[in-house]
C-alpha cells in the first residue's frame, strides 16, 4: 500500500516539475523583443554543418563513392597546380645538396636558405627593420608564413611519393604530397635503440612492417616490446583510409587503414603531413608535419600544441581522435579501434621510448666533444653563438636541446592575417620547443614544415629574436646544428 501511495506522490511531483520546466522554457521567449524570432535565437552562430552533416551524404549513399571519386580525381590536377604555384612563389626549390654532410644512411642534406626574399632586399636589410614595418609593408618572406595543406579544404593524411612507390595503398585519389623529395628525411631512415646503441642502426636499410618486424627484432627486443612494435606497424582505420564510402583511396589494401609507422617510419618520420585535429573552423586548422619519435624518452610534452603528458596518452589519442580529425562521430562511423590501455597502449609506448637519437660527437654535457673539434673550428664558434649571442639555448638547452615546454614566438608581429590557399594564416599561439638532437635528419622544419633547410631556420630566428647575426655567424650556427 505504502509503495503505491509513494509512487502516486512521485507522479504528481513529476507533473509539477514538468510544468515548472515548461514555464522556464517559455518565459524567456515572452521577454524577447518582438523583432527577434525563435528561429533567430536557434540559428547557430556560424553556419558550420555538424560533423554528421559532413559525412552523412557519403556514408548514407546520397552521393555515391564513385561520384565523389570521379569529381575528386577531376579536380586533382588543379589542386596540385595551385599548391605548386604557391611553393614556387615561396621557395627556390632547386636541389642544393651539401657535398659532405649527410643523414645517417647517406642522403645529402640540402643547403638553404630556400625562402625567397622580397624583391630588392637582402637578409641583412630585412633583419635591420622593425617588425611593425615588415608587417605593414608585407615584407616578411612568404616562405616564413604558415604553410597550408596541399588540399586544405579537405585535409587529412598525405604521404610522400617516395613512400607510395613502395606502399601503393597510401595513395589518395584526391591529392598528392607537395614538397620535393630532396627536402624530406631519408627513406627508409635509420633506427637506433637506446638499449642497444652497441648495434648502431638496426633497420638493415628496410622499412619495418608487419612482414619483417619479427625477423628484424627477434633477439633484440623482449616479447612485450615486440608486441608493441607489432601494433605500431598494424593498419587501423583512419579518416581517409578506411572501408566506408567516405574514404579517399580506391586501393582495397588502403581500406584497412594506416599504421603508426606509415607516418613515423622506423620510429622517425617520412615527412607525411596532416591537419591538426584540435582547431575549428577548417580554415584555421594547421598543417602538421610528422614529428620524429626519436628521443621521446627525454620529452615531457607531446603534440605541437595539445601538450599531452605521456607517450601513452598520445598513443591513445592518435588513434581515437587525431586519426579522425578530432571528431568522435566520424570515428564511430569509420571503425575506430580503441586501444586497450594495459595490454596494448603500454606495449606500444614502451617500444617508442626505446627510440634513440642518432649518435653525435657530443660530450657528457651534451656539448661538442672538445677532443673532436678544434677551439677555433667553425662548429665550436657556432656552439658559442648558440649558447650566447644567438640566444638559441634559452629554449633549446643542452644536453637534449629542448626545455620541454611551449613558447609563443609571436610570429604574427611580422605579418597581417591573410588567407593562403584555404588556410587563414593568423596568430599561431604557443608551440612545443622541439628538440634539436638529430635535427639535420628531420627536414622540413617547424610544426607545419614551412622551413625547408637549417639555413632557413637560422634566418627565421634571426628575424624573430632580432639578434642581427652576420652572415658569417649564421654559417657557423648552421655548422653547429648539423653536428647535433
Ligand atoms: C599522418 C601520419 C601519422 C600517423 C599515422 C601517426 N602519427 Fe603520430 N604524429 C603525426 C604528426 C603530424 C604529429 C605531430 C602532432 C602535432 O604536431 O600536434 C605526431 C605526433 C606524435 C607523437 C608526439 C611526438 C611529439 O614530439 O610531440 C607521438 C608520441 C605519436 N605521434 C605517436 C603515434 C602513434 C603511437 C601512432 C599510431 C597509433 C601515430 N603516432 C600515428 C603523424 C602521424
Ligand atoms: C623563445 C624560445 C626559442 C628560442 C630562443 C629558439 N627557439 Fe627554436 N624553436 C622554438 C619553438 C617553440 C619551436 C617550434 C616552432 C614551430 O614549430 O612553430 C622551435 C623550433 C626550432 C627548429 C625546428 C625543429 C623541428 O623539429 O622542426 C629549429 C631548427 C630551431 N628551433 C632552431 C633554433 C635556433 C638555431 C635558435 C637560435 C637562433 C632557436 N631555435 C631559438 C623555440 C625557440
Amino acid at each position: 500500500m505504502q509503495g503505491i501511495y509513494r509512487r502516486r506522490i512521485g507522479r504528481r511531483l513529476a507533473g509539477i516539475s514538468v510544468f515548472a520546466f515548461l514555464v522556464l522554457m517559455i518565459a524567456p521567449s515572452l521577454a524577447r523583443p518582438q523583432s527577434q524570432t525563435q528561429a533567430d535565437v536557434d540559428k547557430p552562430k556560424q553556419n558550420t554543418p555538424s560533423s554528421y552533416d559532413q559525412i552523412a551524404p557519403a556514408l548514407l549513399g546520397r552521393e555515391s563513392f564513385q561520384a565523389v571519386m570521379a569529381k575528386d580525381k577531376a579536380d586533382k590536377e588543379s589542386v596540385m597546380a595551385r599548391q605548386k604555384k604557391l611553393l614556387e612563389e615561396r621557395y627556390d626549390l632547386t636541389p642544393r645538396p651539401d657535398g659532405k654532410v649527410t643523414m645517417s644512411r647517406g642522403k645529402p642534406i640540402q643547403v638553404g636558405p630556400t625562402a625567397r626574399l622580397p624583391e630588392g632586399l637582402t637578409w641583412e636589410q630585412l633583419a635591420a627593420m622593425a617588425s611593425d614595418e615588415i608587417r605593414e609593408k608585407g615584407l616578411f618572406p612568404k616562405g616564413f608564413l604558415p604553410l597550408p595543406h596541399p588540399k586544405h579544404e579537405t585535409g587529412g593524411m598525405v604521404f610522400p611519393q617516395m613512400q607510395i612507390k613502395q606502399f601503393g595503398r597510401l595513395e589518395r585519389f584526391d591529392v598528392d604530397f607537395d614538397l620535393p623529395e630532396h627536402f624530406l628525411p631519408e627513406f627508409p631512415p635509420a633506427l637506433y635503440l637506446t638499449t642497444r646503441m652497441d648495434l648502431g642502426d638496426v633497420s638493415q636499410g628496410k622499412v619495418v612492417t608487419e612482414d619483417n618486424f619479427q625477423e628484424l627484432f627477434a633477439g633484440i627486443l623482449n616479447a612485450k616490446d615486440l608486441e608493441g612494435l607489432r601494433l605500431l606497424v598494424t593498419q587501423f582505420p583512419q579518416q581517409q583510409f578506411n572501408a566506408t564510402a567516405d574514404r579517399k583511396t580506391d586501393k582495397p589494401d588502403g581500406m584497412r587503414g594506416v599504421s603508426c609507422f606509415d607516418c613515423h617510419v622506423n620510429g622517425h618520420t617520412s615527412g607525411a603531413a596532416h591537419l591538426v585535429g584540435d582547431i575549428r573552423p577548417q580554415s584555421h586548422r594547421r598543417r602538421i608535419e610528422t614529428t620524429s619519435l626519436r628521443g621521446v624518452n627525454i620529452q615531457r610534452l607531446f603534440g605541437s600544441q595539445r601538450a599531452l603528458k605521456s607517450v601513452e596518452d598520445f598513443t591513445e589519442f592518435e588513434q581515437r581522435a587525431a586519426y579522425f580529425d578530432g571528431d568522435p562521430v566520424s570515428a564511430t562511423a569509420k571503425g575506430v579501434n580503441p586501444l586497450e590501455r594495459g595490454s596494448q597502449v603500454h606495449f606500444m609506448a614502451e617500444f617508442q621510448e626505446l627510440l634513440a637519437f642518432p649518435p653525435a660527437p657530443l660530450g657528457l654535457d651534451g656539448k661538442l666533444d672538445a677532443k673532436k673539434f678544434a677551439a677555433d673550428s667553425i662548429e665550436m664558434r657556432g656552439q658559442e653563438l648558440f649558447f650566447g649571442k644567438a640566444q638559441c639555448a634559452t629554449c633549446h638547452p643542452a644536453p637534449n636541446y629542448t626545455d620541454n615546454t611551449l613558447h609563443d614566438l609571436q610570429v604574427e608581429r611580422f605579418y597581417k592575417t591573410q588567407t593562403i590557399n584555404g588556410l587563414v594564416a593568423t596568430a599561431q599561439g604557443p608551440i612545443k620547443t622541439f628538440t634539436l638532437r638529430g635535427i639535420k635528419e628531420s627536414p622540413p622544419y617547424f610544426h607545419d614544415g614551412r622551413l625547408l633547410t637549417l639555413e632557413d631556420t637560422v634566418e627565421f630566428f634571426n628575424l624573430v629574436l632580432e639578434t642581427r647575426l652576420t652572415s658569417e655567424e649564421k654559417t657557423q650556427l648552421v655548422a653547429f646544428l648539423r653536428q647535433l
